[in-house]
């Protein structure tokens, strides 16, 4: 596959990473993500806020300048104050029309209410998780979501596999057997970018470009590192990079991060967080 053999540096394009700072920048300069997502069900004693959290920890590691965190309960589990670095806020108080919002990760069924809102009004966009497959449930949400690209808004969606065969009204054996189709016919029908992920992850864009990411191992195939791509496209969105340069740089880094993961140490969704700005 000609892809497979394209250079690091036709993944990594755009502004300059994190390390590289003018001297004359600040926060502002790199932008505010929001993460929507991590639904508490705390009275239920479950919850899902560590996948939030671990979006927020991969976009604040990648060199984002604020990152805030809108959870789906009220109460906020004492996990959510874990990073300090972290903003609270309430969704009503997200002013979606400045920011790169990451929509999902572990959003439950209480982010279905809010990605109306979400989709209509971010001025850039992250969907992965459970804001796809409230997506692949409802026509009126795909609308709003193909409206996004007639609006000129970049938005990139980042489905695993089963995700991506609800979309498409498929089955994960359709979409497994022709990975680089599937994202196609994503980014297509949606009229985003598509980061299809999996062993061989496929980024795609409307127009029919797609490529296989030559990084990443089976050391990601552990609860969370999903999370952690989303919050590193949202960092990229919010400092500039198109949703193509974007989705693609993350998709890279990410893979990089587990390529070079020091032998005998695990691999968990936290630690490489912790380390994809590096
Ligand atoms: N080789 C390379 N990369 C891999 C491999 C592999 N063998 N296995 C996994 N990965 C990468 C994927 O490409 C992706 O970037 O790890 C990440 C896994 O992402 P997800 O499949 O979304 O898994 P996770 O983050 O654990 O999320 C699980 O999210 O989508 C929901 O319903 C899902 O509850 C579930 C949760
Ligand atoms: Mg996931």
């Amino acid at each position: 596959d000609a892809a497979a053999t394209e250079a690091p540096s036709a993944w990594l394009q755009g502004p300059p990473a994190p390390q590289h700072r003018a001297h004359a920048s600040h926060k502002g300069s790199y932008g505010d993500v929001a993460i929507v997502g991590g639904e508490g069900l705390a009275a239920r004693g479950m919850g899902m806020t560590g996948a939030a959290l671990l979006a927020a920890s991969a976009a604040l590691h990648s060199g984002a300048g604020r990152v805030m965190v809108c959870l789906m309960d009220d109460e906020h589990p004492a996990a959510a104050s874990a990073l300090p670095e972290l903003m609270l806020r309430r969704f009503d108080a997200l002013a979606l029309a400045e920011l790169s919002v990451v929509c999902g990760c572990g959003g439950g069924q209480a982010v279905v209410p809010r990605l109306p809102a979400v989709l209509a009004r971010s001025a850039r966009l992250v969907l992965d998780a459970d804001a796809l497959n409230a997506v692949a449930a409802d026509a009126a949400l795909q609308s709003l979501l193909t409206a996004r690209a007639a609006q000129g808004l970049p938005t990139v969606i980042t489905p695993h596999p089963l995700e991506a065969a609800r979309l498409l009204g498929t089955t994960t054996a359709v979409v497994q057997a022709d990975r680089l189709a599937a994202a196609r016919a994503l980014a297509l029908r949606f009229g985003c970018v598509v980061v299809l992920k999996g062993s061989g992850t496929v980024v795609a864009a409307p127009d029919g470009a797609a490529s296989l990411n030559p990084t990443g191992n089976a050391l990601l195939a552990t609860g969370g590192t999903g999370d952690v791509l989303a919050g590193m496209v949202g960092a990229g969105l919010a400092r500039g990079l198109g949703a193509m340069a974007a989705a693609r740089a993350a998709v890279y880094r990410h893979g990089l991060a587990a390529d070079v993961w020091p032998a005998g140490a695990p691999l968990t969704a936290g630690a490489l967080a912790r380390r994809v700005g590096g």
